[in-house]
């Protein structure tokens, strides 16, 4: 008989780069057997940097709950990312701290991502949708990566904040990509990981103080405008501020969007029967179809929290001071929770798909959820509507220990005739 023994160490980057199954599989056996086990640490991103903690993994969806929604005992002022960013998480603005700076920060942007405003978007972004399959329709193959998934976002984020030059619109996207691909190979010319990431936000951050400036000057009726304008305890933002928020904002919409649209479209690739069934009845449909999708690949893979006082869970003391990783990956999985939780159903009702894509609820829960999902329903319905004949090839997975990325796909399909 043969043994076969789970790797658990989720701590290198080598670990990393093995196929994705691999790290199901070690989430499944930590689940079952060891669900809050201590990993060693990381390795550095930088060799001038010392990166010497280990951290707790989390692997089951009842802790991940219990961590997310308990902000003073479990603490983002210290850092969100396995891997330590000095300095540079204080870029990451108000997603790196606690309640109340948290709260005050968060809300002078959270009004233009409810519900009600994401609405009022629905007409303008579904064109932008239209507009990146318009010029691809006609090409019959290539990158669906490159010509759709970075696009939408792209564009979408670009409109947010009043960019309209098209050089520069493609300069954010490759930035956005790059601040989210530390660790892949792909980047690895520029320098080590905390450089890769360094060098894109600070250039991302360039971008903002020039627009700030810019809009604090002549105001017009983009998110820019607004957040430029904006009071942040009693004061404006500085235009760094603005910048370092533009940073993130232009992470956390372009990255795991794209990368759960490329998710997105090889599962229904690999179930052409439930394809059809959700294109039988799109409107009723597709919501239930993309919180599958999230659920099955989330393209967040973890957060991180930082332990206030000792805390004991899931029979382990966790010491004030410890990094605590939260992996959706893993969560999203668990069979405490989801029924046949290997397998991908859109037919799983959202009352029994109470996924953690989007974090695991609590203050930090993520701010673009609405728009995300209307990003995501447009592109699956034009997508599927204009690419006639759709054949989806292998997916080039990101190696990254945060997200679960895809950096090339190709794809084909009976041309469009113009
Ligand atoms: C499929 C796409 C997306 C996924 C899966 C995703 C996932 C996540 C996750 C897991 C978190 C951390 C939650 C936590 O720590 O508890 C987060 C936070 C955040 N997300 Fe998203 N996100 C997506 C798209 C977006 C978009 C489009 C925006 C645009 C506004 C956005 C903005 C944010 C912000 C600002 C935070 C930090 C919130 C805070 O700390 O208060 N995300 N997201």
């Amino acid at each position: 008989m043969t043994t076969y023994t789970v790797d658990t160490n989720l701590s290198p980057v080598s670990f990393w780069a093995q196929p994705r199954q691999v790290h199901l599989d070690a989430f499944k056996w930590l689940r079952e057997n060891q669900p809050v086990i201590w990993n060693d640490p990381p390795g550095s991103l930088d060799p001038n940097l010392d990166n010497a903690k280990g951290f707790w993994s989390i692997t089951k969806y009842a802790h991940i709950k219990e961590i997310s929604c308990n902000p003073k005992v479990f603490s983002s002022a210290d850092g969100i990312f396995i891997d330590d960013f000095p300095q540079l998480e204080s870029m990451l603005s108000f997603v790196v701290s606690d309640p109340p700076r948290h709260t005050n920060f968060r809300n002078i942007v959270s009004a233009a991502f409810t519900q009600k405003n994401i609405k009022k978007m629905e007409e303008r972004n579904t064109a932008i949708v239209r507009s990146v399959i318009d010029k691809c329709a006609s090409l019959g193959e290539g990158d669906l990566c490159q010509l759709i998934t970075k696009e939408v976002p792209g564009r979408i984020f670009a409109s947010y904040f009043g960019i309209t030059d098209e050089d520069e619109i493609k300069y954010v996207m490759d930035l956005a990509e790059q601040f989210g691909a530390w660790s892949d190979p792909e980047f690895a010319h520029i320098g080590s990981p905390l450089q890769v990431f360094a060098d894109a936000s600070s250039r991302l951050s360039e971008i903002a103080l020039r627009h700030a400036e810019e809009r604090r000057k002549n105001p017009s009726e983009d998110l820019m405008s607004w957040v430029a304008q904006a009071q942040y305890e009693g004061q404006r933002m500085t235009v760094e501020e603005v910048g370092v928020f533009f940073a993130l904002l232009a992470g956390a919409v372009n990255d795991p969007t794209r990368h759960s649209a490329a998710h997105m479209l090889w599962l229904f690739a690999q179930h052409p029967d439930q394809l059809a069934y959700l294109m039988a009845d799109f409107d009723n449909r597709a919501e239930d179809a993309i919180n599958e999708c999230l659920r099955v690949e989330p393209p967040v893979m973890h957060f991180r929290r930082t332990a206030t006082v000792d805390y004991e869970l899931g029979g382990q003391t966790i010491k004030a001071g410890d990094k605590v990783v939260m992996w959706y990956l893993s969560s999203n999985r668990d069979a405490d929770v989801f029924d046949r939780p290997d397998e991908f159903d859109i037919r799983r009702p959202v009352k029994q798909n109470p996924h953690q894509a989007f974090g695991g609820g609590g203050v930090h829960y993520c701010l673009g959820s609405m728009l995300a999902k209307q990003m995501l329903r447009a592109q699956l319905w034009e997508v599927h509507t204009r690419l006639k004949n759709l054949e989806v090839g292998e997916r080039t997975i990101m190696v990254s220990n945060f997200l679960n990325g895809v950096m090339k796909m190709p794809g084909k399909w009976t041309p469009e005739k113009r």
